[in-house]
């Protein structure tokens, strides 16, 4: 595989191979030096024309680990607010030398683009295009159930997952659909009609408006964002109306099973879609859910650009100790 653009490009045994990586690499984050000379030598660019605190920082932080040199780009501050074009950017990007590009774009469709336009040669791995999708954070979602729910080991075959919320805008939801069900999990959507996307009948999912009929049922509660930024009409009448009929409080957490977790992808609205006691509670993995990005953004990195063994020590510099004469 030469690029990341889709959770739909990872077929089973595939999704399961990234997920066992990265769960090697994960013991990494344990050690003192949290660092693997994998990736030494080689670019990784973070090219983000749409704002993001975790999935940048995580991008940032997997490459770093594995001892790439990391550039960080933002439209704010560069020579897109002066009009420049992806295809410039990107053309400067290569005239520079990097190995793999990741993209964050408001555009659907912006890292096939650029991964398919002869633009740049390097990897292209998608950080979410605005509202298609975001393959890294459905790879971290079900690394983080299957750690939760399944021990760490194989698929999700049989896994209850319910998804609440703005499906409509959520790149989140489209990734996590696709891969849950490459990974045999049954997967449901809860939203009102409003914000199930136009042609969800063909997706691999059962949906239902009503949020108290399938919490029961559910063994993974997933909340999505209510993307207001993305809106251009009233999608539901107020604030209040959706958080009664579709946030997640205290007393709906009553009806889930002892076991279920609690997911979102952040950014959260506290007091909208999850209530802060909800969000905070024992049950929801929504810290854990950042610390596994970068396991899985690592194990995605050292997969589509070939790095070396995974259980190479990590230079001897990493670890302080005196470099022998020689060593570059
Ligand atoms: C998501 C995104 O940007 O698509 N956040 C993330 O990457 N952690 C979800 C969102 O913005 O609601």
């Amino acid at each position: 595989m030469k690029h990341l653009l889709s959770a739909g490009d990872l077929d089973h045994d595939t999704a399961v191979h990234v997920l066992d990586t990265a769960e090697r690499l994960a013991r990494i984050a344990d050690r003192p030096v949290k660092k693997l000379p994998t990736l030494r030598g080689r670019t990784v660019v973070n090219l983000f024309f749409e704002d993001s605190t975790r999935t940048r920082i995580s991008f940032e932080a997997a490459a770093k680990r594995l001892s790439a040199d990391v550039i960080n780009f933002s439209a704010k501050g560069s020579s897109v607010s002066k009009g420049e074009s992806l295809k410039d950017t990107a053309m400067t990007l290569e005239a520079m030398g990097t190995d793999a590009v990741i993209v964050r774009h408001s555009c659907s469709g912006a890292p096939h683009r650029l991964a398919n336009s002869g633009w740049i040669g390097g990897h292209v791995v998608n950080a979410g295009d605005g509202t298609h999708e975001h393959p890294t954070q459905a790879l971290l979602d079900a690394f983080t159930m299957r750690r939760r729910l399944r021990g760490g080991v194989g698929d999700l075959a049989g896994l209850r997952v319910t998804l609440v919320g703005d499906v409509l805008h959520s790149r989140v939801a489209r990734s996590n659909v696709l891969l849950l069900s490459t990974l045999g999990a049954a997967v449901t959507l809860v939203a009102p009609p409003t914000l199930l996307p136009v042609g969800v009948e063909t997706w691999p999912c059962a949906t239902s408006y009503d949020l108290d009929e399938t919490l029961p049922g559910s063994d993974v509660v997933m909340m999505l964002r209510v993307q207001s930024e993305r809106m251009n009409a009233s999608f539901f009448p107020t604030t209040r109306e959706y958080s009664r009929r579709y946030g997640l409080d205290r007393a709906r957490l009553g009806l889930l099973p002892e076991h279920t977790i609690v997911m979102h992808p952040g950014p959260m609205n506290r007091g909208m879609e999850i209530a802060p006691d909800v969000a905070d509670s024992a049950r929801s993995t929504i810290v854990e859910q950042v610390t596994n990005g970068v396991s899985v953004r690592m194990a995605v990195l050292y997969l589509l650009l070939g790095g070396a063994d995974i259980g190479a020590p990590a230079p001897a510099e990493a670890i302080g100790e005196p470099v022998p004469a020689g060593v570059a």
